[in-house]
């Protein structure tokens, strides 16, 4: 489905198809260096936004920043405060009044460096600065490489929820360098490393065993491990936004674990990672699967122990997080009138088509569910 894809000595380059233009996304260890020749090639422009948060900047921003001007382009940097929390508007419009006082034009480019906040925030700069500049994503980190930076979703967060702000901005080139995941906590690669056991999940169960069989080398960073795995998600990512960019079918699979992900994220007031939620949803919307009979059973229990392996496993839900998600589902007025909607697993490695590739399912079935999971304490 997608378009050219291949490997060479300079890496693997995966083409996406976009409303917008075609895109590659590059990956091969120490790409980054390559990143001014890669900007010429494939974003040319006449000034270079980079842009990091305050723990990627010195680490890669300035990096970045010096081999740009090295080679003669014209480029600065712009840095924001790391975290979630500053997804903001605050913060997008301190980086566009940014911009603008350094006179960045039409010719601009923006240079988004760093994990899936930046490519949000930066994709979101772009995608309104001057009704819209190009932009590249440079991820760096695990979320970021096999699932943020291909798709071109760019947004923010407001008080009423996450992303709810935002467009689609499709980059003009992805460059990315697993080495960089060489720096992140363990537990950050731990996070992205469930969005690529989702990918597995959905759509390909030799991958999922064999991120199972390397999740010691993956944990702890190995560039190898790391590239390999990077490039699966980018093909089984770009695969599925090629065929739906715009999420009005296909491209909802990639939500499998989302729904029940984001009810315990909300429940727990997003204090636990998203990717040790969306693990938690994984097992119990398979769960879910089996109890209605569209999952293969079994297939809950295999993914709980593979993602044990990566310390994402969890046996149980307290008692209090388990309500408070059910009154998050609850509130949601289509849940109320004829249950929520899921994607759920035929088996491991396939996704049920269903309607429109989702099913749904009654309250009272997720009721059970979820509190069949509860702590019995
Ligand atoms: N647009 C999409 O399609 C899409 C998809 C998935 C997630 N997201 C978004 O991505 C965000 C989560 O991404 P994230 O987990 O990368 O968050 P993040 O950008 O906050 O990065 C996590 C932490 O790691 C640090 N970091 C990043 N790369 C590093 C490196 N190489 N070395 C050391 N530290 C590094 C960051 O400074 C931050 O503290 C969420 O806001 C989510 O909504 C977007
Ligand atoms: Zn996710």
């Amino acid at each position: 489905m997608s378009g050219a894809s291949g490997a060479g000595p300079s890496g693997t380059e995966v083409w996406v198809r976009s409303a917008g233009g075609a895109y590659p996304v590059m990956v091969h260890p120490g790409l980054r260096r390559r990143l001014p020749e890669l900007l010429r090639r494939h974003a040319p422009g006449h000034r270079y936004a980079l842009i990091s948060d305050s723990n990627v900047a010195p680490l890669y921003g300035i990096e970045a920043l010096e081999a740009c001007r090295e080679t003669g382009l014209r480029a600065d940097l712009f840095t924001f405060p790391a975290g979630e929390a500053q997804k903001t508007r605050a913060e997008w419009s301190s980086l566009t009044d940014c911009l603008l006082e350094a006179g960045v034009g039409r010719d601009g480019v923006v240079v988004a460096v760093g994990g899936g906040v930046t490519g949000d925030l930066a994709g979101f700069v772009a995608a309104t600065y001057l009704r819209g500049i190009p932009v590249v994503q440079v991820p760096t980190s695990v979320v970021a490489m096999v699932d943020a930076s291909v798709g071109g979703k760019t947004g923010l967060d407001v008080p009423a929820g996450k992303n709810l702000v935002g467009a689609f901005h499709p980059p003009k080139l992805v460059l990315i360098d697993p080495e960089t995941v060489g720096t992140l906590l363990r537990q950050e690669r731990a996070e992205g490393l469930a969005e690529a056991l989702k990918h597995g999940a959905i759509v390909d169960r030799g991958y999922f065993t064999e991120l199972e069989a390397r999740s010691q080398a993956l944990l702890s960073g190995d560039a190898g491990a790391t590239y390999a795995a990077v490039v699966r998600s980018v093909e089984i990512k770009t695969d599925i936004v090629s065929a739906d960019e715009r999420e009005g079918g296909l491209r909802q699979i990639l939500n499998f674990g989302h729904t029940l992900g984001h009810a315990l994220e909300a429940a727990a007031s997003y204090r636990i990672g998203h990717g040790t939620a969306v693990s938690a949803g994984m097992v119990l919307e398979a769960r879910l699967g089996e109890r209605i009979g569209i999952t293969e059973g079994g297939t809950a229990r295999r993914i709980e122990a593979s993602l044990a392996g990566f310390g994402l496993g969890r046996s149980t839900l307290a008692q209090s997080e388990v309500e408070t998600a059910l009154r998050y589902l609850s509130a949601d007025k289509k849940s109320r009138e004829g249950g929520t909607r899921f994607v759920l697993l035929a088996r491991l490695g396939e996704v049920s088509e269903g309607e429109g590739w989702s099913h749904r399912v009654p309250l009272k079935v997720v009721e059970e569910v979820l509190r069949g999971a509860a702590d019995a304490k």
